[in-house]
C-alpha cells in the first residue's frame, strides 16, 4: 500500500484505538500527528514512550468538540508539519445511561465530541484536500450506530450521524480525489470497553459476538490504513463493519 510522504492527523491518538492507528500509519510511511484533550496531563509521557518505541509522533492539544480549538490545532499542524492529506476522526466518548436517566449534559457531551467533531475537524482540512486533488477522511463510528445499544441513545445517535455526514461529504468531493468513509468497529478491547460493568460485558455483550472475543485495536488500524492508501481511491461513502460477526448487513 503506497502511503509514503502523506501527512496524517489522527484525533485521540493517545487512546486505545487511536494509538494503534497512529502506529500503523507511521509504519507504512506516513508522517503522523495526533491530538489530545487540553486537560490531558499525560501527553508528554505518551510521546516519550512512543519515541522509545521508534515512533516520532507530534501531538497538539485540541478539544474536538469545539470549533475554534479544532481550527487552531489544524492551523498549527499545517504551519509546523505541512498540509494534511489524511484525517482520521477517531476521538470519542461514552456517557452510557438508560434514556430514563439520560440528562441533557450527557446527551450534549456525546453529540459534540463524537459528531460535531467531524464537522469541526473536517471543515479545517477538506477544502485544501480538494485544492490539492487528494485526500482521505475516515470517521470512526461504531456497531452501536448501526444497530443501537442499550444505554446509548446519545452514542448511537451520534455514531449513526457520522455515517450520514460521511455519505453527504463523499458525494460533494468524489470528483476531487478525496474519499470519505466510515468504519464501524464492534467491541474492541480498549479502556472504553473495559469501563462496561464486567457482568454486563460477560453476560450481555460477549455472547452476542459470534467470534466470542473482543476485537484488537490493530485489527481496526489495518482497515483504517487500507482506506487511507492510494489503492482505496475508488472506495468512498462506505460504512465498513468490523465486529467479529456481531452485526451483519
Ligand atoms: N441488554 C439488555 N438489558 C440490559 C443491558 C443490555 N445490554 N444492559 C443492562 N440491561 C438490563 C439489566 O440486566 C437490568 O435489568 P433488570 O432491571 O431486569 O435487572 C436493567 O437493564 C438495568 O441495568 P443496570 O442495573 O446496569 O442499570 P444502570 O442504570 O445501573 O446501568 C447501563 C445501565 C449504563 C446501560 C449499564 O448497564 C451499562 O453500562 N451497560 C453497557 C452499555 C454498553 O454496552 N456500552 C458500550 C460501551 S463500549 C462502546 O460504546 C464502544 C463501541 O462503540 C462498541
Ligand atoms: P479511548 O481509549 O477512550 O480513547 C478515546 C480518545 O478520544 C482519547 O485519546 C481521548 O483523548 C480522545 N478524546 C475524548 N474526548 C476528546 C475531546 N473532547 N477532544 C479531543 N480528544 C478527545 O477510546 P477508544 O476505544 O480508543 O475509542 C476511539 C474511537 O473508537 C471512539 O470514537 C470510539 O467511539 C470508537 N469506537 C470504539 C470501540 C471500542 O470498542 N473501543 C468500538 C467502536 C468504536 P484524551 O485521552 O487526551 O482525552
Amino acid at each position: 500500500m503506497a502511503h509514503e510522504g502523506r501527512i496524517a492527523l489522527v484525533t485521540g491518538g493517545m487512546g486505545g484505538l487511536g494509538e494503534a492507528i497512529c502506529m500503523k500509519l507511521a509504519a507504512l510511511g506516513q508522517t503522523v500527528v495526533t491530538t489530545y484533550s487540553p486537560g490531558n496531563s499525560k501527553a508528554g509521557e505518551w510521546l516519550s514512550s512512543m519515541k522509545s518505541g521508534g515512533y516520532a509522533f507530534r501531538a497538539y492539544p485540541c478539544n474536538v468538540a469545539d470549533f475554534d480549538s479544532a481550527a487552531e490545532c489544524v492551523r498549527q499542524v499545517v504551519a509546523d508539519v505541512g498540509p494534511i492529506d489524511v484525517l482520521v476522526n477517531n476521538a470519542g466518548i461514552t456517557r452510557d445511561m438508560t434514556f430514563k436517566k439520560m440528562d441533557k449534559a450527557s446527551w450534549d457531551a456525546v453529540m459534540q465530541t463524537n459528531l460535531d467533531s467531524c464537522f469541526n475537524m473536517s471543515k479545517q482540512v477538506c477544502d485544501a484536500m480538494v485544492d490539492r486533488g487528494w485526500g482521505r477522511i475516515v470517521n470512526i463510528s461504531s456497531v452501536n450506530g448501526q444497530k443501537g445499544a442499550f444505554g446509548q441513545t446519545n452514542y448511537s445517535a451520534a455514531k449513526a450521524g457520522m455515517h450520514g455526514f460521511s455519505k453527504a461529504l463523499a458525494l460533494e468531493v468524489a470528483r476531487k480525489g478525496v474519499t470519505v468513509n466510515t468504519i464501524s468497529p464492534g467491541y474492541i478491547g480498549t479502556k472504553m470497553v473495559m469501563a462496561i460493568p464486567k457482568d454486563v460485558l460477560d453476560s450481555k455483550i460477549i455472547p452476542q459476538i459470534p467470534m466470542g472475543r473482543l476485537g484488537k485495536p490493530e485489527e481496526v488500524a489495518g482497515l483504517v490504513a487500507y482506506l487511507c492508501s492510494e489503492e482505496a481511491a475508488f472506495l468512498t461513502g462506505a460504512n465498513i463493519a468490523i465486529n467479529g460477526g456481531q452485526h451483519m448487513q
